[in-house]
This record gives C-alpha cells, sequence and structure tokens, in this order.
C-alpha cells in the first residue's frame, strides 16, 4: 500500500539539506505520497532554497515574524502542523537536524504518536547552550525519533552512547554533500567575484543566535582589523536577513573598503563563492561541512563543534568569538603558507553525495 511521508522543515539550512532527499522520495510515486511542509521559520531565506531546486510546498504554516523569538516560533508551529498532520495522516515525518522547527513538528509528531525519521542524527556538543538553543533541539528530536539517519560513524556512536538501538540507526552521509555535488559550477562568474580579482577571497557568515550582541562585535571588529593590515586581501559578506545581525555588521564594518556586505546569495551561488574563496570565516554548521569537500580552511568562530570530522580533517580550526584569538588565527593563516596549506587538503569525511538515496532504500524497506 502508499505510504505517506510528511516532510518538514523551516530554514534556509534544512532545506538545503533536505531538497535532494524530497527530490529522491518523489522519484518513487508508486511507493510514497511526498508531501512538504514547509514552516516558514524563514521566508525569503527559505524559498530561495526551494526556488533552486524547484521545489514547491504542499503546505505553508507561514509564520515568520521579524525579530521572532524562540517561544513565538515554538508556540505558532505547534498551534498551526496539528491540523495539517490530522489531515495528512502520515505514515511518517521526516525532519532536519536541529532547529526550532526540526524541534516543534517532531514534538507535534510525537503528540500525535506518528513516527519520526531525524535526518542528520546523533550530532553532539553535550553543552546544552552552545550552540544554543540547538544542541537541546537536536537532543529533544533524538529522543522522540523512531529512526536515525547519522551522517557519520561519529554521530552513530553519540546516539549509541545515549542508549539509542543500533537497529534503528543508519549511517548515510550528510545530504548537504548531496546538494553541494548539484550546485558547483566550472567557469562559474559573478560580479562580486570580479570585483575581487587577483586578490585573496575572504568568505563570512555570521548568524548564531549566542553570539549576537557583544561576541558578533568582537568577530567584526576583529576582520576589520585584519582587512586594514592585509592590503591584497578583499572579503565578500552575504549577511543573514536578522536585524540584529545587521544592525551589528553595519556598525562594526561600514567604510571598510576591502569588504563588500551583500544580501544573502542563494545556494548555488554560494556554493560557487566558496568554491572560489580563499578561506571562510563563520559561526555556520552547514558551511563546516561543504568546506572539507571543497578544501576550504575554515576559522569557525564558535568555542565549540558539533562537527568534530571536519577538525580531524584538518579543514577547521575552533577560534571562538574573543577579538585578539580570531585577530591572530586570521592573520596567521593569510601569512603562513605552511598552516594554510596543510588546512586546505580536500577530504570528505560528511559524505559521497548518495546520502539522499540511502535514507530512500532504508524507508523503503521500514515502511514495506
Ligand atoms: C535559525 C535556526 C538556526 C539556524 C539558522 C540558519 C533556530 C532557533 N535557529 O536561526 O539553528 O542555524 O536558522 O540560518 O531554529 N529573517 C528574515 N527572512 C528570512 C529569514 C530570517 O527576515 O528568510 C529574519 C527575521 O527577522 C527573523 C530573524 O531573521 O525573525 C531570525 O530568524 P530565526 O529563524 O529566528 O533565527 P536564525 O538566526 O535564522
Ligand atoms: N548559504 C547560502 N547562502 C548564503 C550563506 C549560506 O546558501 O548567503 C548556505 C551554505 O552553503 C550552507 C547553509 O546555507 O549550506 C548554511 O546555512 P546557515 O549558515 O544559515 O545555517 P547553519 O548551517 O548554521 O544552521
Amino acid at each position: 500500500m502508499m505510504k505517506r511521508i510528511a516532510v518538514v522543515f523551516g530554514t534556509r539550512p534544512e532545506a538545503i539539506k533536505m531538497c535532494p532527499l524530497v527530490l529522491e522520495l518523489k522519484k518513487h510515486p508508486d511507493l510514497f505520497e511526498t508531501q512538504l511542509i514547509v514552516t516558514g521559520q524563514h521566508k525569503e531565506m527559505l524559498y530561495q532554497v526551494l526556488d533552486v531546486f524547484k521545489l514547491k510546498p504542499d503546505y505553508d504554516l507561514d509564520i515568520m515574524k521579524e525579530s521572532q523569538t524562540l517561544f513565538s516560533v515554538t508556540t505558532s508551529i505547534l498551534e498551526k502542523i496539528k491540523a495539517v498532520f490530522d489531515r495528512l495522516q502520515p505514515d511518517l515525518i521526516l525532519v532536519h537536524g536541529d532547529t526550532t522547527s526540526s524541534f516543534a513538528a517532531a514534538l507535534a509528531g510525537f503528540y500525535l504518536k506518528i513516527p519520526i525519521g531525524h535526518v542528520e542524527a546523533g550530532l553532539r556538543t553535550n553543552d546544552i547552550y552552545s550552540p544554543w538553543p540547538e544542541e537541546f533541539n537536536r537532543q529533544a528530536v533524538d529522543i522522540i525519533s523512531a529512526l536515525y539517519f547519522a551522517p557519520t560513524e561519529a554521530a552513530k556512536q553519540n546516539l549509541l552512547n545515549e542508549g539509542k538501538p543500533s537497529s534503528k540507526i543508519w549511517i548515510t552521509g550528510n545530504t548537504g554533500i548531496d546538494a553541494l555535488k548539484t550546485t558547483i559550477q566550472s567557469g562559474y562568474k559573478h560580479e562580486e567575484l570580479d570585483w575581487v580579482g587577483s586578490d585573496r577571497l575572504i568568505l563570512i557568515t555570521a548568524h548564531r543566535r549566542e553570539n549576537l550582541g557583544q561576541p558578533m562585535h568582537q568577530m567584526f571588529r576583529a576582520i576589520r582589523r585584519v582587512l586594514d593590515e592585509n592590503k591584497d586581501t578583499k572579503a565578500i559578506y552575504p549577511i543573514h536577513l536578522n536585524p540584529a545581525v545587521r544592525k551589528a555588521a553595519h556598525e562594526e564594518l561600514d567604510g571598510c573598503e576591502s569588504l563588500h556586505i551583500i544580501e544573502p546569495l542563494d545556494v548555488l551561488d554560494f556554493h560557487n563563492f566558496m568554491n572560489a574563496c580563499d578561506l571562510i570565516l563563520t559561526d555556520s554548521g552547514g558551511i563546516q561541512e561543504e568546506a572539507p569537500s571543497l578544501g576550504k580552511p575554515v576559522l569557525v568562530m564558535r568555542d565549540t563543534t558539533e562537527r568534530p570530522e571536519g577538525i580531524a580533517a584538518g579543514t577547521l580550526k575552533l577560534v571562538g568569538t574573543e577579538e585578539d584569538a580570531i585577530y591572530r588565527e586570521f592573520n596567521r593563516l593569510l601569512n603562513d603558507q605552511e598552516e594554510y596549506d596543510a588546512m586546505s587538503e580536500a577530504s570528505n569525511p560528511y559524505g559521497d553525495g548518495h546520502a539522499s538515496a540511502r535514507i530512500v532504500d532504508v524507508i523503503k524497506t521500514i515502511l514495506s
């Protein structure tokens, strides 16, 4: 009998990592009816991704508000999603990772006793406040999941350490790498890359909730100091739409001539900017997974990471959020060729680009 699968996500990174899976599920219309529910936790940044993958949601809960809080995101999703689940009666709900959309959708599924499949299960820092609230979200989703799609061996081990049954855990690779395999283009061109010319290109992103305020100001100050001292270096910063991020960035970075703050790039452009750059400074999670595949060094402006594989591969370095530490590490990497070369080895700790197909194979067996 045909099984109904509800895929739920709400933010840019979830969309980038779940669209390849939705497309893979949709290759089997004889087996599954795949329904795409977006919470609308993000709006423009979510549809930028859906447009690239040419997917239209079946339901959009449309919950985003300017300067939304964890309370409003959680309660709006819980209030709106019940009616959709009641109507669809899914056999399986698939959520991704660690956002509040994932947590609230999984909680709603749990209340309705519908099985949850967790894509990108098992990532841990084991510090509940870092990243915040994501570490709670991912642990909470794993408590109520029936199927665990772990991207790596280490993620599987985290789940086993918590007593999750090994018969419900599959190592699949990360679906983000599936996306990356479809976006990189040889001969890619963009006017911002023309502006950089033969200078070195630094790509910057920042958005983490726990970095809002003082840490973010310190990050930006360090970046400005380094750019002022290294004249053959340019930076491009596609800025998150969060007004709090924008305010801090403009206060610290306006007038810096070697840095361009630009609107968020769609995923195709962003992946190609990553491919063209020399170095990335970020507090993002997904970028830590993509960069090793492309052999791009990343200074991670956070105190913890749930992506130890990239550190082990040598591509990622945790530099915290203190101004002087970021200044020192950033400057060093620009001026120490040996260190730079060591961090630029391409590797694939997060998979081979076939994670979605593996997940669909598991679901076929489980639901048949
Ligand atoms: C969310 C996730 C975070 C993830 C990040 C990816 C939670 C609690 N946080 O954080 O885990 O790393 O997405 O980017 O789930 N905004 C827009 N348009 C958009 C998107 C955002 O205007 O398309 C603005 C809105 O003013 C919104 C604000 O950004 O209120 C913050 O968005 P929110 O989803 O609450 O937080 P993120 O930092 O994006
Ligand atoms: N990304 C994008 N456009 C941008 C910046 C990032 O498409 O302007 C992509 C990036 O390649 C990665 C994902 O968005 O796949 C990361 O999203 P984000 O940093 O917002 O969230 P996180 O991964 O930290 O949850």
